[in-house]
């Protein structure tokens, strides 16, 4: 469902993600894994449409998404959980979810989709109308999943959910994201936690200083030596 081939991505001058070729098919759960600076989340944004697509292209189905302004992208099946969650914190958790459906398809099943993201997330149901900037980390990390979700997408994209969560809440995240993996949902995962993302991924790809050097499935990755001492602690 969704290709990359032969991507750049640069912030002005700097060439942050370099010559990138990956694919996430229908319903896989493909996780990026990679230090930090490496690239992840010019990667991601890209994808989304936040940063313009040098040479290379990312492909959709059968739609180019560099000719796509990124508030369109909710329209063709995609949807961004962005780094560092990105609330808007003096709204209601309510209102923020609302934000998330703004494609005219995914507007007239708001009352449904609601309903869902609550059933998924109980403690967001409790708290609709507390502001978002009073939830705690975790909870404001439901917010940002369930916001995407309230899009219906075929593919989530997700951009280091588990950043600054306690390791509890970190299990919970990834569990959510298993769930949502369960339901049908195509997910690119961007993470730095290599042993996480590794337990639900299908298929990996390692980012080092915006370049692919290694891909796979996590259990023949965590084989190669390399990889085990930088990312899994030479277990
Ligand atoms: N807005 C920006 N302007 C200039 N350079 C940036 C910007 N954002 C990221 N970079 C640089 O691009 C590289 C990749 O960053 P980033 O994609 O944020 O990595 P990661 O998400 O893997 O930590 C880093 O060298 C970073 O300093
Ligand atoms: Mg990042």
């Amino acid at each position: 469902m969704l290709e990359i081939t032969h991507l750049d991505v640069a912030h002005g001058e700097a060439v942050a993600v370099r010559d990138v070729s990956l694919r996430v098919r229908p319903r896989e759960l493909v996780t990026v894994v990679g230090p930090n600076g490496a690239g992840k989340t010019t990667l991601i944004n890209a994808i989304a449409g936040l940063l313009p697509v040098g040479r290379g292209r990312i492909r959709l189905g059968d739609r180019d998404l560099a000719a796509l302004p990124a508030h369109e992208l909710c329209r063709y099946g995609l949807a961004l959980v962005p780094e560092g969650r990105r609330l808007f914190g003096a709204m209601t958790v309510e209102e923020n979810l609302e934000i998330g459906c703004y494609a005219r398809s995914a507007r007239s099943r708001r009352a449904e989709s609601l309903a869902r993201v609550y059933a998924t997330f109980p403690i967001l149901r409790e708290r609709r109308r507390q502001l978002a900037g009073s939830l705690s980390g975790g909870q404001q990390q439901m917010v940002a999943i369930g916001r995407a979700l309230m899009a219906r997408p075929s593919l989530l994209l997700l951009d280091e959910p588990s950043l600054g969560l306690a390791p509890a809440i970190v299990d919970q995240v990834f569990e959510v994201i298993a769930g949502i993996h369960a339901d049908g949902v195509a997910v690119l995962l961007v993470e730095q936690n290599v042993v996480q993302a590794f337990a639900i991924a299908a298929r990996a790809y390692v980012l080092e200083q915006g370049r692919i050097v290694a891909e796979g499935a996590p259990a023949e990755l965590a084989q190669d030596a390399r990889i085990r001492e930088a990312y899994l602690g030479r277990q």
